[in-house]
């Protein structure tokens, strides 16, 4: 421990550094500016931060500064090419989709060219097995684009192609729409490491900011006795500690549940605890001091004296009769929301020829985003509290915590940053809330970067799901009846409980004909992570339980899952489980592409199947609704002097490529006009001057903004046009006296939808809807039960596609996603958990290289130019083709995951002796028809009912 002065050659430069011996170089690196060094596990796990060191590739957050030898030679990202001549690695990865949210860009393109240097000429396989071994890991993309860009860039590097191959061009008949449009400007800003994440802001702050740390007591239930932080106040740099009382606001983030049956309110979440500690990652207090450091090592000297609670880390726990109740007045399973359609199932199923059970239970999937949560807070020059957050819903989350930090809206701004990955979690504004608070209390800058292992405890998770399915089938193959229970664990709050449980009730039996329903949908607390959106938010654990019964009851049959399916999907005119019809509908049309790709998948799992590595092939199908009944969207066109145009939006870029949509629906709206792509762009994302564009998520986004788009465009158009049919320019608009920027809305259309009856789930709750069907090939180790995903097939309709680039970045993510949640994924072990390899987050070999993406063409009839919305869908249930393929493999089912080899060999050892691993069928608080005659016996009024 002590400084070191060192001379490096950085980037072909020599510069004199002086360090901690102790320092990381990647701290170090950053602190000269070199910011395309990014941090996201700062353990070693993840390759962000690779540079090439003395001619090796280094992973520098764990390289510490004594290891490094005087006059070492280091390049970083900055040393690659820079914006104005960028290197064929740099241009690949803007064409090939290799950039989504960009926090690992720099890391990989560092990492390949670190492999060119040395061989040139990969083959596919060898750069992924490059990536692997050197701990490149990509949450976003699914890797193959990372690979195609590499493969296209050794190419011009060879010189057997040039830049101009591998750079985008509009079409000559200028239509962009449906093409692969990359990023522009957000694009080279990532490449080159220029992009300026919520650490790399923190380094722009003031001098006089303050660093910010959690105290987070371990315990998971608790009453809080008191916090004493009289140590912490007197260490070094320590200018004071926030706590509850400091709070100037409710010290609530709000989030109303706005269901007539549940049991609590949603404003139950405290920013910083006061009295109880509700679960594991509760904050008792904030320590803030002149550096990060300074501020963790205080954080660890405050004294917290709680009385331990019975604590329930799983909601099984929680719902024993006998369990206290987290918070108090509320039951641990606080909503239920039944789903009746049809006739009672009750002798349906007694006397059906054929029926199956299964209890199915989903982990609580972490989104694993690189970047762990980060946030900044201040008061502007315009005296508006300003918080800078990755955030996904820039509005909503102002609304979440005003009255708690005790602000009004009004006077509260949000900026997004650059966000280094996200999937859902950052709709939650839990960090820039406890930067707020700390704002509000010191009256000076703060800024505040979680470790991975504080993010991981402190934000939403996917919720685990318990469910017990009953299916009953005629003698022909044909479904009469289904019956569940599904519980949902929310963890210890409420957030889009709501939504959760309407999305299951369409979800449960989607898309077949099923005459007869009985079931109900339920949320219940625990002492874990709150549940907060992911994508395919809710159809994740409702298709688990629903498409893992129907292969059931094909296998019962002995009838192909293919072929049951296709018997039992509905036709046109029949209805859905919550009762409307089925219209604009196309999933036999779809299934009939798949099937010559599964008769052949099937042959080649025969024959390629031995002794030792077993192969199967799976299927399930996907889908997502989007668009609720209140849904809207706004956004702002303005024509400027110079007769450029400027979309001014908060369509929130979370890696989705936001950009090139966003882009790209202008320059359509607009080509009547015909403007150039360069004399389009955007500002966003901002709300002191960006209009409200709602939630990105939910795969609404291109929806509803793509239409106010079209919708600010005709407005501003009309403006515009002069009666011989030319357009007023700038100048002519403003001399008489014109507006140059209109503002466009797009909404669910009133009267179509409704929410679902809160006594029957019946209705029609949504706007839009997403098909999707997944087929998985697969390989078992016999020996281990390791299963590895050989190739994955897709056959989708999304509408018209807007940014290919973009609908194949969702696929191929959302499917990663989708092995990782089937096979490894996990968050149950808060200290196991804890890091992104903990956590079982996907290596690019783990993830197929052969992806299959095969589109049905439609149009949505309201979508902008015809499409529809894409990102959900794609992560909806492939897993559940997984599932399906190891039981098609080797005969095993498995109903919790995730699919680990030990569960899978152990399920295999049992079927060697005749047994079958299976759980016990759940408790679920009443039996099924107990529960809904008591839900009959306590209807919820008209008045009350949606
Ligand atoms: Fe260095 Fe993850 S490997 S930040
Ligand atoms: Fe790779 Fe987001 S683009 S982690």
């Amino acid at each position: 421990m002590g400084l070191q002065k060192l001379w490096l050659k950085i980037n072909g430069a020599d510069r004199m550094v002086v360090c901690d011996t102790e320092e990381s170089l990647a701290r170090v690196l950053r602190r000269q500016g070199l910011t395309g060094v990014k941090v996201g596990c700062d353990a070693g796990q993840c390759g962000t931060c690779s540079v090439i060191l003395n001619g090796e590739l280094a992973r520098s957050c764990v390289k510490q500064m004594k290891t490094i030898a005087d006059r070492s030679k280091i390049t970083t990202i900055e040393g690659i090419g820079t914006p104005n001549n960028l290197d064929p690695l740099q241009q690949a990865w803007i064409t090939y989709g290799g950039i989504q949210c960009g926090f690992c860009t720099p890391g990989f393109i560092v990492s390949a060219k670190a492999l060119l240097d040395k061989n040139p000429n990969p083959t596919r396989q060898e750069v992924r097995a490059w990536f692997t071994k050197n701990r490149n890991i990509c949450r976003c993309t699914g890797y193959k684009p990372l690979v195609d860009a590499t493969m296209a860039a050794a190419k011009v590097m060879r010189g057997e192609a040039t830049m101009d191959d591998i750079t985008y061009k509009v079409p000559a008949d200028g239509k962009i729409y449906g093409t692969r449009f990359p990023r522009r400007e957000s694009g080279i800003a990532r490449v080159t490491g220029l992009a300026n994440y919520g650490d790399d802001m923190s380094l722009q702050m003031p001098e006089d900011t303050l660093h910010l740390a959690l105290v987070i007591p371990d315990v998971a239930h608790a009453k809080i006795k008191s916090v004493d932080y009289s140590e912490a106040l007197k260490m070094t740099g320590v200018a004071g500690v926030v706590t509850a009382k400091d709070v100037k606001g409710t010290n609530r983030i709000a989030f109303p549940i706005g269901h007539p049956r549940a049991e609590c309110t949603g404003l139950e979440r405290p920013i910083i605890c006061d009295e109880k500690i509700f679960k594991i990652g509760d904050v008792v207090a904030v320590v803030a001091a002149d550096t990060r450091d300074h501020a963790r090592a205080a954080a660890k000297a405050v004294k917290v004296d709680y009385e331990q609670l019975p604590q329930y880390l799983n909601q099984l726990e929680a719902i024993m009769p006998d369990s206290v109740q987290i918070h108090e007045g509320a039951n641990n399973i606080y909503l239920k929301w039944p789903l009746k359609k049809g006739a009672d199932t009750k002798e349906i199923v007694e006397k059906a020829e054929n029926v199956v059970e299964g209890s199915f239970y989903t982990q609580r999937e972490p989104h694993l985003a690189l970047e762990p949560d980060c946030a900044q807070a201040y008061i502007g020059d315009d005296g508006m509290l300003t918080i800078q957050y990755k955030s996904q819903f820039l509005y909503g989350n102002i609304n979440m915590i005003a009255a708690g930090i005790g602000v009004p809206a009004e006077n509260i701004r949000i900026i997004q940053n650059e966000t280094g990955g996200s999937f859902g979690y950052s709709v939650s504004p839990v960090t820039p809330a406890y930067a707020a608070v700390c704002a509000l209390a010191l009256g000076r800058p703060v800024s505040i970067v979680l470790t991975y292992p504080e993010h991981q405890i402190v934000t939403g998770k996917r919720s685990a799901s318990n469910s017990n399915v009953r299916l009953a089938c005629d003698k022909d193959g044909k479904i009469k009846a289904l019956e569940y229970k599904l519980c949902y664990e929310t963890g210890a709050y409420v957030e889009y409980t709501q939504i959760l449980l309407l999305k299951s009730l369409v979800c449960m039996g989607f898309p077949y004909y099923i005459p007869n329903i009985r079931g109900v949908s339920m949320a219940a607390f625990s002492n874990f992570s709150y549940c907060t959106t992911y994508r395919a938010f809710s159809f994740v654990q409702a298709f688990t339980a629903s498409e893992s019964i129907i292969d059931m009851m094909a296998e019962k049959l002995g009838i192909d899952p293919f072929d049951f399916r296709y018997k039992n999907i509905a036709r046109p005119g029949e209805t859905s489980s919550t009762g409307h019809e089925y219209n604009e509908y196309y999933y036999h049309e779809m299934m009939d592409m798949l099937r010559p790709k599964y008769e052949e998948a099937k042959k080649r799992a025969k024959a390629e199947s031995t002794l030792a590595k077993k192969r199967g092939v799976g299927i399930s199908i996907g889908a997502y609704i989007l668009g609720d009944p209140t849904d809207h969207a706004s956004v702002a066109l303005e024509l400027c002097k110079d007769g450029s145009f400027v979309n001014h939006n908060t369509w929130q870029d979370v890696g989705q490529h936001a950009e090139g949509s966003c882009l790209m629906l202008t320059y359509e709206a607009l080509r009547p006009l015909n403007v150039p792509l360069e004399k389009i762009r955007l500002e966003a994302n901002d709300t002191k001057y960006s209009p409200d564009t709602g939630l990105s998520g939910g795969s609404r986004m291109h929806y509803y903004a793509g239409a106010a788009t079209i919708d600010a465009a005709n407005k501003l158009m009309d403006l515009m046009r002069k009666k011989d049919g030319t357009y007023r320019t700038y100048d002519e608009m403003v001399a008489e006296g014109l507006p140059t920027m209109v503002e466009g809305y797009a909404s669910s259309p009133q009267g179509v939808t409704k929410f679902l009856d809160a006594n029957t789930g019946q209705g029609f709750a949504y706007h839009e809807k997403l098909y999707s069907i997944y087929m998985a090939e697969v390989e078992i180790d016999s020996v281990t039960g390791k299963t590895k995903v050989l190739k994955a097939t897709c056959v989708a309709d999304i509408g018209k596609i807007g940014n290919l680039q973009g609908v194949e970045g969702q696929a191929y993510g959302g499917m990663s996603h989708c092995v990782g949640f089937a096979l490894k994924e996990d968050f149950s072990d808060p200290k196991k958990h804890s890091t992104l390899r903990g956590a079982g987050i996907l290596e690019c070999e783990e993830m197929p290289d052969e992806i299959e993406l095969i589109w049905h063409d439609s149009v949505r009839k309201w979508g902008p130019f015809g499409s529809g919305g894409c990102s959900e869908n794609f992560q909806s249930s492939f897993h559940v083709a997984i599932i399906n393929a190891i039981n098609n493999a080797v005969g095993v089912r498995i109903y919790e995951l995730p699919a680990t080899p030990e569960k899978v060999k152990a399920a295999m050892e049992a079927k060697a002796t005749g047994k079958e691993l299976k759980p016990e069928k759940y408790y679920l608080g009443l039996d099924l028809y107990d529960e809904l005659e008591y839900l009959d016996a306590h209807p919820v009024p008209d008045e009350e009912n949606f």
